[in-house]
């Protein structure tokens, strides 16, 4: 083991059969030094800053039936709401008067938004903030699509994988396509973002060797964002019945992706800190750099749930700014509020 985590942390790489059995003989005592690693590795590249994005959660109409998420287009009981590109740019106002310079759009695959309504988003964001970083988490769409956004300023893009798994992959995604995905992610790379990609860990079915194969993947594309999340069940989809994940096992995911990408932008996300209410720090200690409080307006945050009992719901972008402040300076940590550029992408910050 010890001669694994070396390689680990020295070479960043591993074999498919090497991860595996890493992950079948951890300890409790293995796992710390798995995490003190990470958070070294990533001081590294990026010091003691933990870097902030703004989220505007603007649609949560989709378009997808994917079997985990509360946003399917079968769950009946979503109410669905769409921000008006004023309200959009209000929530942003309100972050960069905070101090934000880094705002998510994220949504469902709603495609009321075109490329049309997309780009006049973009662009006015741009204008309005030309200091902030922009990033689009929308979905699957056209190469058209993602050049029009790319040409319109906007920086970033997130776009889980998912699975690297074709067959856990399609298991989970009715009517969706591997290959259509990965193409997805491929483009965004070509035409020049920053790409985000990631994965759940404690989905039904999912083993060891789809684990092995998510980080083998991470591996061979470089991702410049990883997003790694526990699986959260929500009882309005057909996993209802699920264990989920543990905020243990994406941890150890976490701190992995840290060794073997380790110049990633990696978020401590809200599904972690829906799980434990210090899930968010566990993952910085364990090599996360990126948080993403929520700007969204109050009156729609409780419908944006791909899964239920998320945290931060009625507290104001004013409170989460000095909460999420507070969490990060107790961990030894310091809050970051520039662009927040991966390494590689110096000219931008
Ligand atoms: N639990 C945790 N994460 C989820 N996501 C979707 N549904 C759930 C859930 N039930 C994740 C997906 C998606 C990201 C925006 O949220 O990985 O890419």
């Amino acid at each position: 083991m010890d001669a694994l985590l070396s390689k680990l942390s020295e070479q960043h790489v591993l074999t498919a059969d090497e991860i595996i059995w890493f992950l079948q003989h951890l300890t409790p005592d293995l796992k710390k030094r798995l995490y003190l690693l990470a958070s070294e590795t990533r001081k590294q590249y990026y010091d003691e800053s933990v870097y902030s994005r703004g989220l505007i959660e603007f649609s949560n109409y989709c378009k997808q039936d994917c079997m985990y998420c509360g946003l399917r287009r079968s769950n009946a009981l979503a109410q669905r709401y769409r921000l008006t590109e004023e309200e959009i740019l209000e929530c942003a106002e309100e972050g960069y008067r905070l101090g934000y310079r880094s705002f998510v759009l994220q949504s469902g695959e709603d495609f009321r938004f075109t490329e049309q309504a997309m780009v006049s988003i973009v662009t006015n964001l741009k204008r309005l903030f030309p200091d902030a970083a922009v990033t689009l988490s929308v979905g699957e769409r056209s190469e058209a699509f993602y050049r029009a956004m790319f040409d319109a300023g906007t920086d970033r893009y997130l776009l889980r994988h998912e699975a690297a798994s074709r067959q856990l992959y399609e298991s989970l995604h009715p009517g969706m396509s591997y290959d259509n995905r990965m193409n997805c992610l491929r483009l965004l790379k070509e035409i020049g973002y920053q790409v985000g990609a990631g994965f759940m860990v404690g989905l039904p079915g999912q083993t060891y060797q789809h684990l092995a194969e998510d980080l083998l993947f991470l591996q061979e594309f470089h991702p410049e964002m990883i997003g790694i999340g526990p699986f959260i069940p929500h009882s309005a989809t057909p996993l209802k019945e699920a264990a989920g994940g543990t905020v243990e096992d994406t941890l150890v995911m976490i701190a992995m992706a840290r060794l073997m990408v380790p110049d990633a932008l990696m978020p401590a996300t809200t599904a972690m800190g829906t799980l434990d209410p210090v899930g968010r720090e566990k993952a910085i200690a364990a090599g996360a750099n990126v948080v993403m409080p929520i700007l969204s307006p109050l009156q729609v945050r409780r419908k944006y749930a791909l899964y239920e009992h998320k945290i931060c719901m009625g507290d104001d972008p004013a409170h989460c700014r000095s909460c999420i402040e507070m969490r990060i300076a107790v961990s030894g940590y310091k809050l970051e509020l520039s662009r927040g550029d991966h390494c590689n992408f110096p000219g931008l910050s």
